[in-house]
């Protein structure tokens, strides 16, 4: 009796790791890269928001860097990031409305693109022109994820 316990601990182990290394196998890499980008969005959109809010102080450095950043993520290529077989599967919150809409939500990346340059334009140029610059970009993220993203 008393080896059957640590067995037992040791196929309960195997079996979670197992079905871990599963799940992470069938994510599409595609899928991965594009919340990866979402991520590098997020977290750039983030440096630039706390300081218009007021949790950080401005520095033009960072906030020149965080806005050449999305301007960065804004020139990636986005078509081959959503192919359609990756639209509305498991792991994923992207609707295949995407697929069927391709010029819909390609449209939003241009005014992603047009919203980041105005952004960069005044990141380094102090705190006042921050505030609506960072507005407009903040519209265009809501415009594609009331479209295309699952709500949840
Ligand atoms: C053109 C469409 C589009 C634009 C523009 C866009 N997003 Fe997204 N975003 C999506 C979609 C679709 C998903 C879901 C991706 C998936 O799960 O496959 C997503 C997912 C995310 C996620 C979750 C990532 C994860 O780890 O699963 C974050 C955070 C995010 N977006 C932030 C932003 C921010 C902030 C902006 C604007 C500065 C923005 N997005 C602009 C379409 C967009």
């Amino acid at each position: 009796m008393r080896r059957t316990i640590p067995t037992l601990a040791i196929v309960a182990t195997v079996t979670v790791s197992v079905a871990f290394a599963a799940s992470h196998a069938e994510t599409p890499r595609e899928v991965k890269a594009r919340q990866g980008l979402m991520n590098i969005i997020s977290i750039n959109f983030g440096t630039i928001g706390d300081m218009v809010r007021g949790k950080d102080d401005y520095d033009a450095a960072t906030a020149q860097a965080a806005a050449d950043s999305l301007v960065g993520v804004g020139m990636i290529q986005h078509d081959n990031l959503w192919p359609e077989p990756t639209l509305g599967i498991d792991g994923s919150r992207a609707l295949t409305e995407i697929g069927e809409d391709r010029a819909g939500f390609l449209a939003i990346w241009d005014r992603f693109d047009t919203a980041a340059a105005g952004l960069q334009a005044v990141a380094g140029g102090g705190i006042e022109g921050l505030g609506g610059a960072v507005g407009e970009l903040g519209q265009v993220c809501k415009a594609c994820h009331d479209d295309y993203r699952l709500t949840r």
